[in-house]
């Protein structure tokens, strides 16, 4: 049996049906219910397949005992660890790298310093030059709000020199960001799941009171600017590995800008969010769990990640080129076909991680694997470390395999250029993972265009 498991905090609508829908699927060997938690004892798996987790961001005890989960084989939803390390700041960068529009942003140093600093310890950070500042984020209003953190907590709309000061001076601790501001003709706020393979875009008024925000009967949006913002809900959400997020865009002169995209907790209070809305949230987010509860694989790491952390790492990204080249079409709820097809993919990227995760050894050892290590150079030629090529950039080459390579005496492009079955089999003979790699991701034919 999958276990689902939701852990919240003060929410009274979306835990309940949530565990209420996924279990009304009777989705054979799939369950859904609260998590319960009693003791935390390091590296001991939960019950739990998948987690799905509204709280932690309150609740550090949560965080910790949810990465544990994670590591212990639990996909937990969000990523415990990207969430704890990404922030809004980091956010907008990524949004640029990925060709998503955001309103121009300075970070700003904290107007207090932190507890058990000195004045010692900011030697390296000039005066802050305001005027350079300001001119780079353009006239007024401009925004200022912490670049870690939600809820409209310290945002401030400013209009002037001395609002500004003023603003700044109550932020304290706060590390903040400084803004432009969009002065927008829409606004939208967009639920994605599963890095954007479920898209909700809802229109959105934030400068009505809470309860009217959720715009109900809101004329249709231009089509262009629906499958521009669904476009850009893939990038964001593929680029930072979220599968359960709310982006907001403001939208300017037909252009939406990003503004707040960092929300792995999004609000989904049916008295918030409105009851269209509040059952979309709750079919989709069903699905989505149910999926990943039935690709979720025993004693393997069961997390997703982005493929700004996948690229980084130098697995390969496969999904990120028809990612930022192709918009994907809105999705509805999974026909039976499309939900196969879906637990296939996922399954898919659960291998990538499963053969990234393996620890690597060579299994021949001795003279025999001195002698597969010379037939091999004898083959392809000798190479040195000395001059050695990025190995990195072939597809399916990541810094682990291209130190094992290196070890082998395999340094260089023209070298692997040369390889064929025989050599690739050599290399799979010596290793206790990553068999096939290379002749399934053609390294030769890479290399060659690569030297
Ligand atoms: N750059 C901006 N231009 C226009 N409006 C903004 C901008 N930044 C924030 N806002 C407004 O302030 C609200 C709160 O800011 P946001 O970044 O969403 O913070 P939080 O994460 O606390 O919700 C937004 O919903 C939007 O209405
Ligand atoms: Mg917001």
């Amino acid at each position: 049996m999958k276990k689902i498991g939701i852990l919240f905090g003060m929410e009274n609508t979306f835990p309940q049906a949530f565990v209420e829908r996924v279990n009304s699927k009777n989705v054979k060997g799939v369950t859904a219910e609260p998590v319960s938690i009693e003791m935390v004892q390091q590296g001991k798996a939960t019950d739990y397949a998948v987690i799905i987790d509204r709280i932690s961001q309150d609740v550090p005890f949560y965080r910790a005992m949810l990465k544990n989960a994670a590591i212990c084989g639990t996909a937990v939803i969000n990523n415990p660890f990207w969430w704890s390390a990404d922030e809004k700041f980091f956010n907008n960068s990524l949004a640029m790298s990925v060709g998503v529009p955001v309103p121009k942003t300075v970070l700003l140093p904290s107007k207090e310093r932190p507890d058990d600093t000195t004045e010692k310890s900011f030697r390296n950070l000039k005066m802050m030059d305001w005027d350079s500042i300001l001119e780079y984020v353009g006239s007024y209003p401009v925004w200022m709000k912490p670049h870690s953190g939600g809820g409209w907590k310290s945002v401030y709309k400013i209009n002037n020199r001395q609002e500004l000061f003023a603003a700044y001076d109550e932020t304290g601790q706060l590390v903040m960001m400084l803004q432009e501001g969009i002065e927008f003709d829409q606004y939208f706020r967009c639920y994605a799941l599963d890095k954007g393979k479920y898209l909700h875009i809802m229109p959105y008024e934030p400068r009505n009171p809470h309860h009217l925000r959720y715009v109900q009967d809101a004329p249709p949006t231009d089509p262009k600017l629906l499958a521009t913002m669904q476009d850009y809900l893939v990038r964001l959400n593929e680029g930072l590995g979220y599968d359960f997020n709310t982006v907001e865009f403001a939208v300017k002169d037909g252009i939406p800008y990003a503004i707040d995209f960092c929300n792995p907790a999004p609000d989904a209070e049916l008295s918030s969010v409105g009851q269209a809305n509040f059952d979309w949230i709750v079919e989709n987010a069903a699905n989505m769990a149910i999926e990943k509860a039935l690709a979720h694989k025993d004693g393997q790491m069961n997390l997703t990640w982005g493929n700004f952390v996948k690229k980084s790492l130098g697995t390969p990204a496969p999904s990120q080129a028809s990612a930022t080249q192709q918009p994907k079409a809105k999705k509805s709820t999974p026909t039976k076909k499309t939900k196969t097809a879906k637990v296939a993919k996922a399954k898919k990227s659960a291998k990538v991680l499963e053969i990234d995760t393996t620890p690597v050894k060579e299994t021949l050892s001795g003279a025999a694997a001195t002698k597969a290590k010379k037939t091999l150079l004898g083959a392809i030629g000798k190479g040195s470390a000395s001059k050695k090529d990025d190995l990195k950039q072939i597809k399916g080459v990541g810094p682990k395999l291209e130190k094992i390579l290196n070890d082998f005496g395999i340094y260089n492009f023209e070298q692997v250029s040369k390889m064929k079955a025989k050599e690739y089999d050599l290399v799979d003979s010596l290793l206790s993972a990553f068999k096939g790699r290379g002749k399934r991701d053609d390294w030769a034919g890479q290399a060659k265009k690569l030297k």
